[in-house]
């Protein structure tokens, strides 16, 4: 069996390539970047591919194509998101046209404005977003549900992945520490839905090598934790002495709107700390329904475990 990896330079796409060496599954791992160190590709043939430039003129024969690249950040220009996660899925989807396609999605395509309790998958996309992110992962999964109807696809919704090599989720936690202080919203209790790499990497498997080569899945770990006892167990992962003080969100929304325009104001490149996108993820309940993936792609995840993350 090959498999081709898009995103292998990345925090998913890394631990994919990794796992499917381990098997002894031949990898064509691709990022944009030059070069990797050989132990992230877990030994797979890396290439470098910017997929907004147009498709791949030698793509290999594969099996399956695990589709992780993706302009992953909830800050930026909407027409740079939609030319890596739209023009770039599309591009991908175009270079391997016989292989069964892994759409590695997100659960920001459900609705952002309203709490996403226990989400079926026929719940999204959904017609407004709050960011280029949302809007551009929404329409490369139209793309993707389009290409369903004449080739294998196999769409996979994560939310909020961790583990080693997070490039997203526990860095921007731990960077809004301020001294015995992590300022978090809501009132702690709502119910979230995270995905440990290690879950993410088993659905992806399945959805590559398994039986069934169609549909769309949400992806989490085994069951919903509260946001309080996340960010605590975090913290004391890490030896962080801090511990969460929460705010109401309708007092930091407004203030993020602020933030995000003194941020647009002086094109700053890189993300404020405070984000819409952000609160609206962590401030209500985010949860998901994996039955389906249970049931018709046999994923059996591991409860949320932040044992380890001293080494993240
Ligand atoms: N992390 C999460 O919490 C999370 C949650 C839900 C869904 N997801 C989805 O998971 C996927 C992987 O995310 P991640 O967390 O692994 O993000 P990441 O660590 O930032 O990796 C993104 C990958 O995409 C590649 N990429 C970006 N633009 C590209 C382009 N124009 N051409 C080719 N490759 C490009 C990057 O390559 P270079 O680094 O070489 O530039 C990198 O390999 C994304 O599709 C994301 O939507 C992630």
């Amino acid at each position: 069996m090959k498999i081709a990896v898009t995103g292998a330079s990345g925090f998913v796409g890394g631990a994919v390539c990794r796992a499917l060496a381990e098997r002894g599954i031949a990898v064509h791992g691709y990022g944009r970047r030059s070069t990797v160190a050989v132990g992230h590709v877990g030994g797979a043939v890396y290439r470098s591919w910017d997929v907004t430039r147009g498709p791949l003129g030698d793509a290999p024969q594969v099996d399956a194509v695990v589709h992780c690249a993706g302009s992953v950040t909830d800050w930026g220009p909407v027409e740079g998101f939609f030319r890596t996660n739209l023009d770039g899925t599309r591009n991908v989807l175009a270079s391997f046209p016989s292989a069964r396609f892994v759409h590695v999605s997100t659960a920001s395509v459900y609705d952002p404005y309203r709490p996403t309790v226990a989400a079926r998958e026929s719940e999204a996309p959904v017609g407004r977003y709050v960011n280029g992110y949302g809007a551009s992962k929404a329409a490369a999964e139209r793309a993707v549900l389009a290409a369903m109807r004449e080739r294998s696809a196999v769409i996979l919704r994560p939310h909020a992945v961790y583990g080693p090599g997070d490039t997203t989720l526990l860095p921007r936690v731990l960077s809004a520490v301020r001294g015995p202080i992590l300022p978090a919203v809501g009132d702690g209790c709502q119910r979230i839905s995270l995905t440990s790499i290690d879950n993410l990497v088993r659905a992806c498997l399945l959805a590559a090598c398994g039986p069934v080569g169609e549909g769309v899945f949400n992806v989490a770990d085994a069951a919903p934790v509260l946001l309080d006892d996340a960010l605590r167990e975090i913290l004391a992962e890490r030896g962080v002495r801090a511990r969460p003080v929460y705010l109401p969100l309708a007092v930091v929304h407004p203030l993020a709107a602020v933030v995000e325009g003194l941020f647009l104001a002086a094109r700053r490149s890189r993300p404020p700390r405070l984000t819409r996108y952000a609160l609206g993820h962590l401030a209500v309940e985010r949860t998901l329904d994996i039955s389906a993936a249970r049931r018709d792609l046999g994923y059996e995840p591991a409860p949320t475990c932040f044992t380890g993350a001293a080494e993240w």
